[in-house]
Order: C-alpha cells, then sequence, then structure tokens
C-alpha cells in the first residue's frame, strides 16, 4: 500500500515537473521572440531620461542577431528595404593612437544600442589609392544601421597621417574626433612589440627597442623612430586644430580603459550625446584574458583577440627614463591644450 502511494507521488511530482519545465521553456521561447521584433528607441532628444524609456537588453539582442546577419551580407534587398536600413557616413571617428587601446574602444562602444561600428579599419583618408575612389565608395563600406543609430569608424594611421583633418573636414566639419592615448612610452613599446611579432611570424630578426629608441651617435632619444614620433601627441595633435576646434575631440584615457572601462566609456556617451547605456553588466574582468570583455547578452559575450594584450619585452630602465624625460614637455603640452591631465611620469 505504502509503496504504491510512494510509486504516485513520484508519477505526480514527474508530471508537475515536467509541466513546469515545459512552461520555462515555452517562456524563455516567448521573451527570445519577441526580443527580435523590439524596435530600437531613437537616439538624442527623443530618449527620455534614464530608467523612463530604458533600452533594454532586448534591443541589444535584436541589434546583435539581425543587424549581425545584414552585415555578414545575409540579409536580402528585401530586409534591408523592410527595416529602413542604410548604410551611413561615420558620425564619429576615433582617429587614434595607435596601440592606445582603439579596438578596445570601438568593440565597446558597439555595446551600445544606438551605435554601430565599421568592422574593418577602412583606412579611406590616410590612403591616397582609397581616396581616390571617393567618398560613395566609403560610404558604401560602412555598416547597415537604422537612421537613428551613429555610424563609428576606426583608423588609428588617421591621427599621425598629414593629409587627414583636412580630408576629414571636407566631408565632415563637425564631425566628432575621438582620440585614445596611453602613457606614450608603453605606448611605444607596445608599437614595437607589434611590428616585432609581426618580425617573428615571417622568421626575420629585429632590433632591441633600445637600439631603435635611441640613437646611437648621440645617446639621445631617436625622434626618427616612428614608434616615438607617434607618442609626441601634441605634435600631431596641433596639426588637426588647424581644421577643427578642440571642443569636436574628446580624449579617452587608454591606460583606465583598461583597469576601468565604464567611466571612460560613459564619458564617450556624454561627448557623444548619446543617452547613458552601457553598464557594469556589458563588462566583466576575465581572469584569464587579464582584461575586460564585452557582454552583450545572456548568451553573447566576446574578449578581444589574442593579439591585443602581448607582453611587452623588458627594456633597459635607462632607456625607459630618457624616454619619459623626452615626452614630458610634450605630455604638458598635450595637457593643456586638451584640459585632460595624466598621471604620466
Ligand atoms: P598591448 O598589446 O600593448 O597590451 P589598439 O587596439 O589600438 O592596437 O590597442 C591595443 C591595446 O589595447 C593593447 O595593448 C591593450 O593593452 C589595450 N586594451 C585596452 N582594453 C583592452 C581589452 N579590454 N582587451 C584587450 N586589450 C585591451
Amino acid at each position: 500500500m505504502l509503496f504504491k502511494q510512494q510509486v504516485l507521488l513520484r508519477q505526480k511530482l514527474f508530471v508537475l515537473g515536467s509541466l513546469a519545465i515545459g512552461s520555462l521553456l515555452y517562456l524563455v521561447a516567448r521573451v527570445g521572440s519577441l526580443d527580435r521584433l523590439q524596435p530600437l528607441c531613437p537616439i538624442d532628444g527623443r530618449f527620455g531620461p534614464r530608467g523612463q524609456d530604458e533600452v533594454p537588453l532586448r534591443a541589444l539582442q535584436f541589434k546583435r542577431g539581425l543587424l549581425n546577419e545584414f552585415r555578414k551580407g545575409n540579409a536580402t534587398k528585401e530586409q534591408i528595404r523592410l527595416h529602413n536600413l542604410v548604410q551611413q557616413l561615420p558620425k564619429a571617428i576615433i582617429i587614434g593612437v595607435r596601440k592606445g587601446g582603439t579596438r578596445a574602444l570601438l568593440e565597446m562602444l558597439n555595446l551600445h544600442p544606438a551605435v554601430v561600428k565599421a568592422s574593418q579599419e577602412i583606412h579611406f583618408f590616410d590612403n591616397d589609392e582609397n581616396y581616390a575612389k571617393g567618398i560613395e565608395w566609403y560610404r558604401k563600406k560602412m555598416p547597415f544601421s537604422y537612421p537613428h543609430q551613429i555610424t563609428i569608424e576606426k583608423s588609428p594611421a588617421y591621427f599621425i597621417t598629414e593629409e587627414v583633418p583636412e580630408r576629414i573636414y571636407k566631408m565632415n566639419s563637425s564631425i566628432k574626433l575621438l582620440i585614445i592615448v596611453r602613457e606614450p612610452t608603453t605606448r611605444a613599446i607596445s608599437d614595437y612589440t607589434q611590428v616585432l611579432e609581426g618580425k617573428e611570424r615571417k622568421n626575420k630578426t629585429y632590433y632591441k627597442f633600445e637600439k631603435l629608441a635611441i640613437d646611437p651617435n648621440t645617446c639621445e632619444v631617436n625622434t626618427k623612430y616612428k614608434a616615438v614620433r607617434t607618442s609626441i601627441y601634441t605634435k600631431h595633435l596641433e596639426r588637426w586644430l588647424k581644421y577643427f576646434p578642440i571642443e569636436q575631440f574628446h580624449i579617452v584615457d587608454g591606460d583606465r580603459l583598461i583597469t576601468e572601462p565604464l567611466p571612460e566609456l560613459q564619458l564617450v556617451e556624454k561627448f557623444l550625446n548619446l543617452p547613458p547605456r552601457i553598464s557594469q553588466y556589458n563588462l566583466y574582468f576575465n581572469a584569464t584574458r587579464g582584461f575586460y570583455c564585452l557582454r552583450f547578452n545572456i548568451v553573447f559575450n566576446k574578449c578581444l583577440a589574442g593579439s591585443k594584450g602581448r607582453i611587452h619585452p623588458e627594456v633597459d630602465t635607462s632607456v625607459i627614463t630618457k624616454l619619459r624625460k623626452f615626452f614630458h614637455p610634450f605630455n604638458q603640452k598635450f595637457y593643456q591644450i586638451t584640459g585632460r591631465t595624466f598621471n604620466w611620469p
């Protein structure tokens, strides 16, 4: 008798359990399909204060799903027409600085539902051959987006290339320009590390950093070495200021973006007049990588490629000291011009 009751009880529990799991699965599937129907809110003044018309995670899922398909070229013309998708010229460009964290910045900004990134570096303004193809060629390189979204591209070579400021000015004189910088000596070593890795991959030998950064004849800093020149931020910025007022630039602290990305991203949101949508939820520290990675939603997250965050070679401390002393006056000028001060030595 007792045995029979136990069997019955187990059967009931099994049925109830199955029902509960079934309902749960149905709900997950239903919410998922609703997510894809959720329209994106427009940006700027059309967004209310945070909380009132919060762009939910759903919007991000929607964006990741459908828009990614469009970007991959999997969308039909009909879908593009139906969703009113367009290829827009960028409203903001990450112009540099190489090894400052340009990829991390672009990927992190792309977490924002109103931002769409151009995945590849387009090199339109710094490459004469590309530039000669015209602005329509450039526009066609842009990803599909909703009209209310803003497109951002990054090509760090823009910052140091002579002709670029004028060319960008001709396209859009009110464009917003983002510059991400790191402590200049660290950036120069990072730059060297990238080139070194390229040489090693081709089984080539390369000079030591010390040999390139210091002129052996004068024992002074070698200003002909590109990695050194790129780190003289103020020199490059001054060329840009001939075309754009300082208000059109925003300086991102690349060292802080590594250790504490959210406040830096919030400053960029403000600069771009975007409602604050990137949150701590979207960024998680991955101890294995030693960097923050990106979380778009429950299922989709990613870390940057292994080529970001390389181990730098050991550099002679006297060379580091010499470089830091060399960059010091340029850094002071950079702080003065930009109004953003860093704790660089
Ligand atoms: P290192 O390789 O010297 O560490 P860029 O994208 O402009 O080439 O910059 C590369 C740098 O981005 C890397 O330099 C790395 O330190 C930095 N970075 C910032 N945030 C990162 C992140 N979340 N993941 C990986 N690298 C990041």
